[in-house]
């Protein structure tokens, strides 16, 4: 008798594997970098104020799905610092940016990671793939700003990704810019910190969604 081997994707589907809205919950348990860096500012482009408290942020984007978990350490303490409002908006496949769509706002756990549900950026006019983030000394939309920063990922991701017919990223029609091409990327990646996010797949391949993992460095004590 012979076995075969069956592959989850064959069993699964690509469809069914890919969830829309998932229920809220932590990726993560904990933090997964305690290296206690502070993380570099950079300019706070395509930037709408207080952006819907909520932490899916897709609405009718298509894309590879993401959970984008970012772990917010306290470099005054070098532990996690947890009850914080963090804020994110991204690009979408196409690499525009929208009024309401990819964008919100949620609080860090008491692990200290804020979880959002969101697709894979494109790049923009302007630079590589990345996602922008801004983070509040407490949980209200009102406190003092402690870290303004952008996401980013590798080149090779941002490459392939970018082939993806199915979820619209070939139609992008900017010019792609390279990580190392893009000046907010090398301002993001300097002091022995690196912006560039942990990857895992969901399910079997990235096309069916990808887990993102960050840790950011602030002071909350800085405004
Ligand atoms: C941990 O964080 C530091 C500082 O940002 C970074 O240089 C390093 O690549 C990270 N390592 C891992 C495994 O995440």
């Amino acid at each position: 008798m012979r076995f075969s081997f069956i592959s989850l994707t064959a069993l699964y589907g690509v469809v069914a594997a890919v969830p829309t809205k998932l229920p809220k919950r932590s990726f993560y348990p904990e933090m997964l970098n305690l290296t206690c860096v502070i993380s570099p500012e950079v300019p706070r482009n395509d930037y709408v104020v207080n952006p819907p408290a909520r932490s899916d942020v897709t609405e009718n984007q298509d894309g590879v799905t993401m959970i984008l978990d970012i772990g917010v350490l306290d470099v005054t303490t070098c532990q996690p610092l947890p009850n914080v409002m963090v804020e994110m908006w991204g690009p979408n496949a196409q690499g525009n940016f929208g009024p309401t769509f990819l964008r919100g706002s949620t609080t860090t756990e008491s692990n200290g990671i804020a979880e959002f549900q969101t697709i894979f950026p494109g790049y923009t006019s302007e630079g590589a793939n990345h996602i922008g983030i801004l983070i509040r000394s407490t949980s209200s939309e009102s406190s003092g700003v402690v870290h303004v920063g952008q996401l980013f990922f590798t080149d090779p991701l941002n490459e392939i990704i970018g082939k993806y017919a199915l979820a619209g990223y070939d139609r992008n029609e900017h010019t792609r810019i390279l990580n190392d091409d893009d000046p907010t990327f090398v301002a993001a990646n300097s002091n022995g910190y690196s912006s560039i996010v942990h990857i895992n797949y969901l399910h079997d391949d990235w096309p069916q969604g990808i887990v993102g993992y960050i840790t950011v460095g602030v002071d909350p004590t800085k405004n």
